[in-house]
C-alpha cells in the first residue's frame, strides 16, 4: 500500500471544533478514512454506503474480508434506510442505550454493499455516545463503517497514539479527541433468533439487556472450548488482543494467585517477566516489570486500561506476561472475555 500523509488534529470532546469535524467529514464523503474517538475504542471511518471506501478500511487494517463492519449512525431515524424488518424490541434497546455501547444486528437493505458486511445478509449498527463520533457521522452522510482503528490482531486503540502507531501512512486522518471512556468494545447483541444473543459481551451486560428483553443468552461460541462451536461474530474467531510477549492468566483466590505468580516469575530473568496486578496487589510483587491495571474496587478503571497497558509491554523486553484475572461483577465478562483471546486462553487455575 502506497505510504499517505497522515494528518492529526486534535478535537475538544466537549466542543467539537466544527472545521475540524467538518474537514473530517468531507473525507469521509470523499471516500477516505477517518480514525475518530468513540465512547468504547478509536473507530477507523468510512462512508458504509460506498463499496470502495469500506474496502479500504480492510486494507488499511490487514483484516480478513470475511470480518464484517459496524455501521455508525447518529439519529435514530435513520436506521431505517439501512436494514429490512426492524424488530419492536430495537426502539425499546434504543430509548434505553442509545446513544451508548451497544451494536445491534438486523437483516440488512439492498443499499448496504457486500464490502460493509463481509457478504452476510445481515448489518450490525450502533449508535456511539460521543459527540465528536456524533457530530463527524452527520457531517459525513450518516452512515460510518468502523471497526477498531487498530492493525488486525493488535488491541484496540484507546488513545489516538495507539492508532498513530498502528496505522501512520494508511489513512487521511486522525481525530485526536484524548482517551476513551470505555476502553472495551461495545456489546453486540442478535436480535434474529427467538431468544436474544450476545455475541459479543461488553459495557451494557447481560442483565441490563435482559431489563429490556427478558430471557437473554450468550453466544456458546465465545466460552465453549470445542474448537467445532464457531462464534457467530465472525471477528470473535480470530486471533486478537495479543501483546508480543505469551500471556498467561492465573485464576483462583487472591492469595493463591499472587503466591502463583511469584512462583512462576522466579523461572525467568526480571527483565523478561510483566505482571498484571491490581492497586489492591500490587505492593505484593517485587520481581519483574509490575503493572497494576487499576482497582478491582473500580472495574471501570480495568476495562479502561487493559488495551494501552498490553501495548505498553509490547514496547519492553518482557518475554512471558503472568495476569491476575478479573472476573468483577459487571463488566468482568467483557473483561475476562478479551483478556482470555489475547492470551489465547492459556489459563492457570489454583
Ligand atoms: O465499540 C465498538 O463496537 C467499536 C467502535 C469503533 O464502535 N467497533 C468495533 O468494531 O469493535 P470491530 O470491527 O473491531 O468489531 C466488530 C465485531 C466483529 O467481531 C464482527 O465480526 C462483528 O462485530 N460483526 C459485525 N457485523 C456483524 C454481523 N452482521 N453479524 C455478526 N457479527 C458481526
Ligand atoms: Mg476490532
Amino acid at each position: 500500500m502506497n505510504k499517505m500523509k497522515t494528518i492529526t488534529e486534535k478535537v475538544n470532546v466537549n466542543d467539537p471544533e466544527t472545521s475540524t469535524v467538518e474537514k473530517a467529514g468531507k473525507i469521509i464523503r470523499e471516500g477516505g478514512l477517518v480514525a475518530f474517538p468513540t465512547e468504547t475504542v478509536y473507530g477507523l471511518g468510512a462512508d458504509a454506503l460506498q463499496s470502495e471506501a469500506a474496502a479500504k478500511i480492510y486494507r488499511a487494517k490487514g483484516r480478513p474480508s470475511d470480518n464484517p463492519l459496524i455501521i455508525h449512525i447518529a439519529e435514530l431515524q435513520d436506521l431505517d434506510h439501512i436494514i429490512r424488518n426492524i424488530p419492536d424490541v430495537t426502539y425499546n434497546l434504543a430509548a434505553k442505550f442509545w446513544p451508548g455501547p451497544l451494536t445491534m444486528i438486523f437483516q440488512k437493505a439492498d443499499c448496504v454493499p457486500n464490502a460493509t458486511t463481509g457478504g452476510l445478509d445481515t448489518v450490525a449498527v450502533r449508535m456511539p455516545a460521543h459527540n465528536v463520533a456524533l457530530e463527524l457521522i452527520r457531517q459525513g452522510g450518516g452512515y460510518i463503517a468502523a471497526p477498531s482503528a487498530n492493525t488486525s490482531g493488535r488491541p484496540s486503540p484507546t488513545q489516538a497514539s495507539h492508532v498513530r502507531e498502528d496505522l501512520d501512512g494508511r489513512i487521511d486522518m486522525i481525530l485526536d479527541g484524548g482517551t476513551v471512556g470505555i476502553g472495551l468494545e461495545s456489546t453486540i447483541v442478535d436480535l434474529s433468533s427467538k431468544v436474544p444473543v450476545i455475541l459479543r459481551p461488553g459495557a451494557i451486560t447481560k442483565p441490563m439487556l435482559e431489563t429490556v428483553l427478558g430471557e437473554v443468552i450468550l453466544d456458546k461460541g465465545l466460552t465453549d472450548t470445542d474448537s467445532k462451536v464457531k462464534p457467530k461474530a465472525p471477528g470473535m474467531k480470530y486471533k486478537h488482543y495479543a501483546p508480543k510477549a505469551q500471556l498467561i492468566i492465573i485464576d483462583g483466590n487472591t492469595e493463591n494467585v499472587i503466591k502463583e505468580i511469584k512462583r512462576l516469575a522466579k523461572n525467568y530473568q526480571p527483565e523478561k517477566i510483566g505482571i498484571i496486578c491490581t492497586e489492591e496487589t500490587k505492593n505484593e510483587y517485587s520481581y519483574g516489570l509490575i503493572k497494576s491495571i487499576g482497582s478491582r474496587m473500580h472495574e471501570e478503571s480495568i476495562a479502561k486500561n487493559l488495551y494501552a497497558i498490553l501495548r505498553e509491554f509490547d514496547q519492553t523486553g518482557v518475554e512471558v506476561i503472568y495476569s491476575e484475572a478479573f472476573e468483577t461483577p459487571k463488566m468482568g465478562q467483557a473483561i475476562m472475555n478479551r483478556l482470555l483471546k489475547a492470551a489465547g486462553h492459556q489459563r492457570i487455575q489454583v
